[in-house]
């Protein structure tokens, strides 16, 4: 995350206020989370893990200002005003943050009646910061609910810009348990790099939050590529596709029990070993298995269309490339995953990336923007189901 100030004084009708700015990247798993224990709390049936991606490229930027003047909490996002009180998780997330604000309001004033803030306070005859309105603004540099993860970052920039604004200091691993209120995997994206979201086992959530597996540092050639399929909202929400997927998937309850569990040891082995055939056969498998209990769901939920199917042709094809003169097989260098929609990302090392967006551009040529043979050159029958 990346803090552009602490929080800065603002004037707002000739009121002193506060502002804070934070910029929060994506993160995508490779081991997904899919089903809720507690969906108030936003516990997950299983541990997930993912890869936070650099904030440069795919982020939302949040802006918080708080004045006492403003007469009303108010939520913009992406330029056009929201009913911030018609999300119960937006409002859970705030209320988390204004009591601990308040609670070291009472430690301020039982300790430190001299504090800056309680002498303004006194001096402006104003009610303290905890009771003060905010304005929100919230902008995505990418297509808003379309299965890029735009819940994630969005989150997770409110609660860190929300808790500067407060000027608290919290843990991280008190932070990915606000943002998780909001939403889950946004509890990952506290973290940059590897990050495991332990699923915990305790009713009340205390054990439920992210923690890092390793920094973005420790395998700075892995890059990620994310292929827009369609930048269309998707039909089923995650949120109420896992919890139709928990009711009546036949084929969950073994991934939760007996895949799952597993996956995550072997994920972060790789991780940990930097061995990008195991991280890409895991991330491919386990791709391929959520959707198959979106599938096995009813009614079945359908993520991935005619172009994603394409993707994971070619990048089998991609795979199965034989070296020329050796003619030994090539391998794994090329690993895909999608989320709860058609958008596909790419993980490959540094040095393979070029080579697969070339081929991309070959089958796939840019504005299009079609599904029919009849636009792309096909000669390997990638787009024929
Ligand atoms: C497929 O975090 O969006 O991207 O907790 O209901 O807000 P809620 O769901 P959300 O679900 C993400 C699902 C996923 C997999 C993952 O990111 O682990």
């Amino acid at each position: 995350m990346d803090q552009v100030a602490k929080r800065v004084p603002i004037v707002y009708n000739n009121v002193m206020g506060y502002e804070s700015t934070v910029t929060s990247p994506v993160n995508i798993a490779v081991v997904k989370y899919w089903g809720k224990r507690n969906s108030e709390l936003i516990l997950p049936t299983n541990s997930s893990l993912s890869c936070t991606l650099s904030q440069d490229h795919l982020n939302t930027k949040t802006s918080i200002r708080a004045s006492p003047s403003y007469t009303s909490d108010r939520l913009w996002l992406n330029g056009f005003e929201e009913d911030l009180y018609a999300s119960a998780r937006l409002t859970n997330c705030i209320r988390e943050l204004r009591r601990l604000r308040k609670e070291k309001e009472n430690e301020l004033s039982s300790s430190d009646l001299a504090s800056p803030e309680n002498l303004e306070a006194a001096e402006h005859h104003v009610p303290p910061l905890s009771e003060w309105c905010i304005h929100v603004a919230s902008e995505n540099n990418f297509p808003t609910a379309a299965g890029l993860a735009s819940s994630a970052s969005g989150y997770a920039a409110l609660v860190q810009a929300l808790s500067n604004l407060y000027d608290l200091s919290i843990s991280l691993t008190q932070l990915s348990m606000i943002a998780r209120l909001g939403s889950g995997s946004a509890c990952r994206s506290v973290y940059g790099g590897f990050v495991e979201w332990q699923a915990g086992i305790l009713p009340s959530g205390e054990d439920s939050y992210a923690v890092s597996v390793a920094p973005e540092t420790h395998w700075p050639t892995l890059q990620a590529l994310i292929l827009v399929v369609s930048d269309k909202k998707k039909s089923t929400p995650s949120t109420s596709g896992m919890s139709t997927t928990v009711k009546t998937s036949e084929l969950f309850p073994i991934r939760i029990s007996e895949v799952v569990p597993k996956r995550i040891i072997q994920m972060k082995e790789a991780i940990l070993q930097r061995d990008f055939t195991k991280f890409a056969l895991l991330t491919m498998k386990e791709s391929n298995q959520f959707h198959a209990v979106c599938l096995d769901t009813y009614p079945p939920i359908f993520y991935m269309n005619d172009i994603s199917r394409a993707i994971i042709k070619l990048v089998d094809l991609f795979n199965s490339q034989v070296d020329e003169i050796t003619k030994k097989p090539k391998g794994i260098r090329v690993a895909y995953t999608f989320d709860a929609g058609p958008n596909a990302v790419i993980y490959a090392e540094k040095d393979v990336i070029k080579e697969f967006i070339e081929l991309v551009m070959y089958f796939f040529p840019r504005g299009t923007g079609q599904t029919s043979n009849s636009f792309f050159p096909d000669p390997f029958g990638l787009l024929k189901s």
